[in-house]
Order: C-alpha cells, then sequence, then structure tokens
C-alpha cells in the first residue's frame, strides 16, 4: 500500500530491542519520516502525571486524553514531541514517565485517538514508524513490517548503558527487571498488545551492531522499492 511519498516501513519490538535507533537512522538514509509512536504515548503520561490523575482511573484519563494535542515534528535533529504545543521530548524520557507509559497506553480511548493520528501522519508514505503495533493495528497493510527482538539480558544492558550515559543513576538489575515487567504488560494487555504480525521478518539483533541491524532493514526495505519500480516499469 506504498502512498505517494513511498513505502510505509513499520518496525515493531520490545523495549531496548533497538527499534528507536533503527528506525531513526534508516528514515535518514531512505529520507522518510521517523515516527516514534511511543513518544506519543510518553507524551499522553506525562499530561497524566502532571495532572496528580491515577492512571488507572480510565475515565478520568480519557477525559483529559480528548482535550490534549500531541504532535511529532518533523526533524532536523532527530524528531521533537510537542504536548499541547510545548516541547516536552526530553522530559518524556524520565524514569517516572517510563514506569506509568504502560498503564497509560492499555486505556483504549487513548489508543483510538493516538492511533488515528498515527494513521494520519503515516498514510502518504515515505515514513518508518516504530512502536508496539505498527504492523498489526496502525498499519496492518504497510509495505514492509519488521518485529525486532533481542535477549533480556542484551536488552537490559542497552538500556543501562543509555541511561547511564545521560546521567541517570541505575542499577543494572533494576533495568532489568523494570524491562522484563514492561514486556509482559505490553504483550499481555486486552488492547492492541505487543504481538508479531503474522507477516513481520524477524530479527534478533542480540548479536548485531546498530550498523548491522540498520544495514539489514534497509537492504529489505531497498529490494523492496526496487521490485516495485520494476512492476511499474
Ligand atoms: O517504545 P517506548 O518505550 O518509548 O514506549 C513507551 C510505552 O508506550 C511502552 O510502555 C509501550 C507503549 N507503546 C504502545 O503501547 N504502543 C506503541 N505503538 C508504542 C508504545
Amino acid at each position: 500500500m506504498a502512498g505517494s511519498r513511498g513505502l510505509i516501513v513499520a518496525i515493531d519490538g520490545p523495549a531496548g530491542s533497538g527499534k528507536s535507533t533503527t528506525a531513526r537512522l534508516l528514515a535518514r538514509r531512505l529520507g522518510y519520516l521517523h515516527i516514534d509512536t511511543g513518544a506519543m504515548y510518553r507524551a499522553m503520561t506525562l499530561k497524566v502525571i502532571r495532572a496528580g490523575i491515577d492512571p488507572h482511573d480510565h475515565e478520568c484519563v480519557s477525559r483529559l486524553a480528548m482535550e490534549t494535542d500531541i504532535r511529532l515534528e518533523p526533524p532536523e535533529n532527530g524528531v521533537r514531541v510537542f504536548l499541547d504545543g510545548e516541547d516536552v521530548s526530553d522530559e518524556i524520557r524520565m524514569l517516572e514517565v517510563t514506569a506509568r507509559a504502560s498503564l497509560v497506553s492499555e486505556i483504549p480511548y487513548v489508543r483510538e485517538i493516538l492511533v488515528r493520528a498515527q494513521q494520519d501522519m503515516g498514510r502518504e508514505g515515505g515514513v518508518v514508524l516504530e512502536g508496539r503495533d505498527i504492523g498489526t493495528v496502525v498499519f496492518p497493510d504497510a509495505d514492509v513490517k519488521i518485529y525486532l527482538d533481542a535477549d533480556l539480558q542484551t536488552r537490559a544492558l542497552r538500556r543501562h548503558r543509555e541511561m547511564i550515559s545521560t546521567g541517570i543513576e541505575i542499577r543494572l538489575e533494576t533495568v532489568e527487571k523494570d524491562l522484563g515487567a514492561r514486556d509482559a504488560y505490553d504483550s499481555e494487555r486486552e488492547h492492541s498488545p505487543l504481538r508479531k504480525a503474522p507477516d513481520a521478518i524477524i530479527t534478533d539483533t542480540s548479536d548485531l551492531t546498530i550498523d548491522q541491524q540498520v544495514d539489514r532493514v534497509e537492504a529489505l526495505v531497498k529490494k523492496l522499492i526496487e521490485s516495485e519500480t520494476d512492476t511499474n516499469q
């Protein structure tokens, strides 16, 4: 279902599988737009925290979501996320947001409005979307579906390194425990759980460097672009 601006590339997978980095670099190489859907759920979570609302209160969060504007600005220096007009790109990475994002992102109404926004942004193609439900719910007809995975230990190590480099002091064991719990929650929830689409290509990134990972996905996409060009000639 390639749009007028190019293909729709869907990348799903658990936290720490390398989705964000792969999606960002791949989008840059292809000249596509990178849509980080997790950042949108994080922005909604930040609003819930700021409003002092209990994320278990679905009705209250849904009402808040109704009057919330979340936008991703096309990146010059990486995607920026705007919550009601305010750039919250750094704040959404706080531990407190990460810890509550699973609770907010399981609320059906929150998913409904954010999925609609993602579909609006991606419909014309020329996009790399990353998340948990891109190939299954947001764009089940995406041209390329990739499911990135890696073992829990590797993912925890990567996430820990990332956090330490941004000045967050945390123990590796804590990161591993949190990641495992978040994966279980995201995979077992009722609405749009993290699931591999039946036609997704699985890549285990445990033993790959980021460059190898991006090369592999880029090769897949380029092969598809070439075959589409051939059939259109
Ligand atoms: O990818 P991330 O860690 O930034 O995602 C933040 C949270 O949002 C995570 O708990 C899973 C959830 N999420 C989701 O439910 N669906 C998506 N498409 C993307 C993220």
